[in-house]
């Protein structure tokens, strides 16, 4: 499987980061802003383009009108240079290219989604405020893109992975079943995040690989990792569920073998930097160990300490380089 669709909302970031949370009707000096491309997929997507740049990835997001200076920030910002501080800046390292001319315009529109983060020095929490004026990717934008894709891929039979981020339920429901009619050797990954959003539980039924996060199996009354797993497995025909819990790491469950492993970063002297993004680094680690037919055992471990690397450094550049690769 060389392919690799991804479908879902892409932000502009401005983090404030604050020296602690602010009360209510309070005011605050803030020590820094920085502001940068976010959104689950597109921060999945950044790692991917680190951790396999041979990977054929396509974006399928919507982006405000194709001249803005938002949307030439936006694309531009999946090539970017390494870090400053590169410990190899004489090496060379390839960064693989999406394509994004899947990618869906809102030419009335100037500003992208936006995301507003708080982002508090004393425990490393961060709290968003997102507003989005841009209308959602309609199931009939999809089949178009999909269609568009899929005549571009020569074998067919080589599969194409597509992984959605669980944003409206119902169209990308639509969306999965599209890809399942006219792509059957695809093999499909959803994002359950948001807490309490309905319609996830169904659209978790109908994929292979299920990604939960802990908000969202916490709002559900699930306590732990293994405890939502099981729980969710009962009501999905996936063949694989993931479930992040914070600094505890990672749980996966294999229904077929009935069996839940779970890892824990390894080290336990671990200076949180920059929490945003984790959840979607995990997702990329997973994807790419899964992609690339890593040995069983390891996938999970690697998605975890991926996740770990990233908590310990500002966004997402050179974060392949932090970690020995070899699984
Ligand atoms: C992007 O994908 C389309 C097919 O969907 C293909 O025609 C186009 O050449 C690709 N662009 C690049 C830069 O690879």
């Amino acid at each position: 499987m060389k392919y690799l669709v991804l479908v879902g909302a892409c932000y502009l970031d401005t983090i404030l980061t604050v020296p602690h949370f602010p009360s209510e009707d309070t005011k605050l000096r803030a020590t820094s802003l920085t502001t940068r491309r976010g959104g689950n997929v597109p921060n999945t997507l950044e790692v991917l383009t680190q951790l396999a740049p041979s990977l054929q990835t396509h974006l399928i997001t919507v982006l405000p009108s194709r001249s803005s200076p938002a949307t030439t920030q936006i694309l531009s910002s999946f090539s970017h240079s390494p870090p400053p501080d590169d410990p190899s800046p004489g090496t060379p390292h390839r960064i693989g290219t999406p394509n994004f001319s899947h990618c869906l315009y809102r030419e009335a529109h100037t500003s992208p989604a936006s995301s507003y983060i708080i982002r508090s020095s004393a425990t490393g929490s961060r709290t968003i405020v997102n507003h989005n004026a841009l209308e959602e990717m309609t199931t009939r934008e999809f089949v178009h893109a999909a269609d568009g894709i899929l005549d571009g891929i020569e074998h067919k039979g080589d599969g194409v992975w597509w992984h959605f981020e669980g944003r409206i339920p119902e169209t990308t429901l639509s969306c999965v079943r599209h890809v399942r009619r006219v792509a059957p050797a695809s093999i499909v990954s959803v994002e359950v995040e948001k807490p309490l959003r309905d319609g996830l539980r169904e659209l978790a039924a109908e994929a292979d690989v299920v990604f939960y996060s802990r908000s969202w199996a916490e709002s559900q009354g699930y306590a732990n990792a293994e405890a939502c797993l099981r729980g969710e497995a009962a009501s999905s025909k996936a063949s694989l569920l993931l479930c992040t819990w914070g600094s505890h790491g990672a749980s996966a469950f294999s229904p077929s073998t009935n069996t839940c492993t779970t890892h824990a970063p390894s080290s336990d002297d671990i200076k949180v930097v920059d929490t945003i993004g984790a959840g979607d680094t995990f997702i990329a680690g997973m994807l790419y160990s899964l992609i690339c037919h890593t040995p069983q055992a390891a996938k999970l471990r690697f998605a975890v300490e991926l996740a770990t690397a990233k908590v310990q450094r500002e966004g997402f550049a050179g974060l392949s380089r932090s970690l020995d690769l070899e699984l």
